[in-house]
């Protein structure tokens, strides 16, 4: 497997946001999504979703089943393996910005694979998006956006790959505006305003009106100039089909102990220091400031990421057991996982065969490091799951299910690697919660994490979507 050579050069989100989103953005990866159908009732444009007429409600057929899918993993992970029948967009990562900002390029995400991405997502009813930035890619958006005359020729690119290809629509994976990202990026403290022009610049050209736009976002909504995030979105509301959110890398490498990579809640963490974000607190910030929840999908892992916990850190012995013959008490402890353990940071576990390696060189020019991050495959394939996604625990594993996070730890103690993930059981309740507040629908990073379609299935099936999306793909 080769991929890592490439990711490392990518922008990725995931691996790499890790050393750099520590301070600043907790969310960290790109992803984006597809279109709403409830944007249809605004200026959006969108082509015609019959099944939702600005009602607001998303019918199970309106619901979007999105997911990024990784160029250059197509070695690996040809375009013929994706579950193509259980989406509705998907989203072909990443067309990245260039120093001429007329100009983005789809170098080192094996551009020629397009057309047969545009083809085959064409047979299959589903929207055929391109992502243009992502971590290492969003170098030179805000001088993109920055004036008119670069907004007018940034359009030109843009439509001039959409022209080409036959695409339907575009995913702004800007990480992120008025921040830091990667650590090279262009920044302005007027990349938010810049970015909403650009956008209606974009809605307003006769070939931009039908597309299907979407933004990968940070769990908080979009800073603006002084920095802290936007109290008003509605605009962005008004000219994109629908953003989504990130919401994973919340724990990781960087943080001051392990934690969940991608809570669906965190109101009910045990204390400040573990509320990191969320779900729920994502979806409360964005609609709190003004997006409505029927065009935010939500965004969600298909891997983990690893930290090197001791065991003593890492298990406590419950005594619930009898120790009725003195002595051999311990046989008979329950052993389980602590949710916030502390970590070795200098000793970051590779990932599976995907992950980033050492040697290589960022976008930034910086040297890479091990990433640590297990795909949902990777686990099976590295003895922390059976292959039905469930934990080895035959093979040793200790296995916890964290109620307020509502996802798993993972914990192999003979290597003292612990992975905090998303199995079917999370995947079930975010698709459970997508449904309770009236969410557009999810996007999964990345198509080529899962493993037998264990999480997307889940995911469906909760969601709403599985009840009709196989047949009917086409309403959005
Ligand atoms: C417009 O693009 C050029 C070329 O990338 C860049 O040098 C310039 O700073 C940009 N203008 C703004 C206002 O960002
Ligand atoms: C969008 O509009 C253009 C021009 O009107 C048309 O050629 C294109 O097929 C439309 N695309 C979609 C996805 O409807
Ligand atoms: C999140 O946690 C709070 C308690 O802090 C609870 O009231 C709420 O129902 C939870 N939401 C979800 C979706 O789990
Ligand atoms: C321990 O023994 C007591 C009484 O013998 C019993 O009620 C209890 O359920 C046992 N607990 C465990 C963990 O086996
Ligand atoms: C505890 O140990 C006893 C005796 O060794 C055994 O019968 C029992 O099944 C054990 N309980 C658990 C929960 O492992
Ligand atoms: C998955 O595999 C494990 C171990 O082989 C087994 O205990 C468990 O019942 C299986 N779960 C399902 C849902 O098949
Ligand atoms: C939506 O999905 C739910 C759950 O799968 C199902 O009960 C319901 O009938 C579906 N509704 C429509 C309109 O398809």
């Amino acid at each position: 497997m080769l991929r890592s050579s490439i990711l490392s050069f990518l922008s990725f989100s995931f691996f790499f946001s890790s050393s750099f989103l520590a301070g600043t953005v907790h969310a960290a990866p790109l992803c984006g999504l597809v279109s709403s159908s409830s944007s249809a009732s605004a200026d959006s444009a969108e082509p015609s979703s019959s099944a939702n007429n600005g009602t607001g409600t998303n019918s199970n057929s309106s619901l979007i089943a999105a997911t990024w899918y990784a160029g250059w993993n197509s070695d690996d992970y040809p375009l013929s393996d994706v579950s193509w029948e259980k989406y509705t967009h998907v989203i072909y990562s990443f067309a990245v910005t260039t120093s001429d900002d007329s100009h983005v390029t789809l170098e080192s995400s094996d551009a020629q694979n397009v057309p047969t991405f545009v083809s085959l997502a064409h047979e299959n009813d589903v929207k055929a998006i391109l992502s243009v930035g992502g971590w290492g890619g969003s170098r030179f958006f805000s001088t993109a956006v920055g004036d008119e005359t670069n907004r007018t020729a940034f359009i030109e690119s843009l439509l001039s790959l959409v022209s080409q290809y036959s695409l339907d629509g575009l995913d702004f994976d800007w990480e992120y505006p008025n921040a830091d990202g990667i650590g090279c990026n262009t920044r302005s403290s007027t990349d938010a305003s810049n970015f909403l022009s650009f956008l209606q610049a974009l809605r307003a050209e006769p070939s931009g009106s039908n597309l299907t736009l979407s933004a990968a976002t940070s769990i908080k909504p979009f800073n603006g100039q002084d920095g802290s995030p936007l109290t008003d979105v509605s605009q962005f509301a008004s000219a994109l089909d629908f953003i989504s959110i990130m919401n994973y890398d919340i724990w990781g490498s960087w943080s001051a102990t392990a934690g969940p990579n991608a809570p669906l809640n965190d109101t009910c963490a045990p204390s400040t220091a573990e509320q990191q974000g969320s779900a729920v607190s994502a979806v409360d910030a964005w609609t709190t400031a003004g997006f409505p929840a029927s065009q935010i999908v939500l965004g969600v892992a298909s891997y983990g990421h690893s930290f090197s916990v001791s065991t003593s850190d890492a298990l406590s012995s419950s005594s619930s057991s009898n120790s009725s013959e003195e002595g051999s008490t311990t046989q008979n402890q329950t052993q389980t996982l602590n949710l916030y353990p502390e970590f070795d940071a200098t000793n970051q576990p590779a990932g599976d065969a995907w992950d980033s390696v050492e040697g290589e060189t960022d976008s930034c020019g910086n040297p890479t490091t091990v990433g640590g991050i297990f795909n949902f495959w990777g686990l099976v394939e590295n003895g922390f799951l059976t292959s039905n996604g469930t934990a080895n625990t035959d093979g040793g594993m200790v296995y916890t299910f964290d109620e307020c996070s509502q996802t798993p730890y993972v914990y192999n103690p003979s290597t003292q690697v612990l992975v905090s993930y998303d199995d079917a059981t999370s995947f079930s309740a975010k698709g459970q919660y997508i449904r309770d507040s009236g969410l557009a629908g999810f996007a999964m990073w990345q198509a080529g994490g899962d493993s037998d379609d264990i999480l997307l299935d889940s995911i469906r099936a909760a969601s709403g979507i599985s009840s009709d999306a196989d047949t009917d793909t086409d309403e959005d």
